[in-house]
């Protein structure tokens, strides 16, 4: 995903989506549920959207979680920045359309009728500028009467650093620890986990850097202003971290 520094690599096997394959496994166990929230963003969608059609585009689709319950629905198409993440999401969606790309740049020459950007992919734009270029870029992939949904990463107030956190994975083949604290650089979130994974034969250990802006709800609003969106804010959202729902006219 991120910057990432490895102690002890596997050779045959590449390390970066290696990371990419542990990152299912890892929320897998947090019991993410990644069905329950494409239902609940449906019903934001189609509770909003004008448009008549039925394309999604999903922002920093990662390893495509949400795609198997989108779909049912929904065209679904995925772009995310990191190849390593995915060469996994085509590997488990072969029949899916995929685009590497930034969010705060990319141009598919196309508009769907709901763009969405999950799980706080938005936060690694990191500063309050980029952020909102990258809600008008993903806004200019909407059709008029579309939707975009974008699901935030924490504010500053919501952020408290030197917190443990730790996830485990248990399972007969494969043992996972990923440790570590919250650290802040200015109005920049920095987790920098510490993973450590036990395969029959062998233990790995990894950091992998994460580093997220600390954004305010002004400056998501303004973002979707800057856009031209109508936009509304639900606090809670699908998994507590809240939604920013804007709507093209
Ligand atoms: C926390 S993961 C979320 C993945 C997926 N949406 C999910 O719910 O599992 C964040 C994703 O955002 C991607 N990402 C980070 N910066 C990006 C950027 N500037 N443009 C596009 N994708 C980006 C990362 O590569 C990663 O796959």
């Amino acid at each position: 995903m991120t910057d990432s520094k490895v102690k002890t690599v596997d050779k045959k096997i590449d390390v970066y989506e290696r990371q990419a394959v542990l990152y299912d496994e890892i929320y897998a166990s947090q019991g993410k549920d990644y069905q329950e929230e494409a239902r609940q963003i449906h019903n934001v969608i189609d509770s909003h959207k004008r448009s008549d059609g039925s394309q999604l585009l999903d922002v920093g689709c990662g390893t495509g979680g949400h795609f198997p319950f989108l779909s049912k629905w929904y065209k679904v198409e995925g772009l995310d920045l990191d190849g390593h993440m995915l060469a996994v999401a085509k590997r488990r969606f072969p029949d899916i359309s995929f685009h590497q790309g930034d969010m705060a740049n990319f141009n598919l020459e196309n508009q769907f009728d709901a763009v969405t950007c999950l799980f706080s992919a938005i936060g690694y734009t990191k500063k309050a500028e980029s952020m909102q270029k990258s809600i008008v870029n993903m806004a200019k992939h909407v059709n008029p009467g579309g939707v975009l949904v974008v699901e935030p990463w924490f504010s500053p107030d919501q952020w408290t650093v030197g917190r443990p956190s730790a996830v485990f994975v248990d399972k007969p083949d494969l043992k996972i620890a990923r440790v570590n604290i919250s650290e802040q650089r200015d109005n920049v979130s920095v987790i920098n986990f510490h993973i450590l994974v036990a395969t029959p034969g062998k233990v790995e250990e990894f950091t992998e850097l994460h580093e997220l802006g600390l954004f305010t709800k002004e400056q998501y609003l303004r973002g979707f202003e800057m856009a031209g969106l109508k936009v509304e804010h639900d606090p809670k959202g699908i998994t507590g971290r809240g939604l920013y729902i804007g709507l093209k006219s």
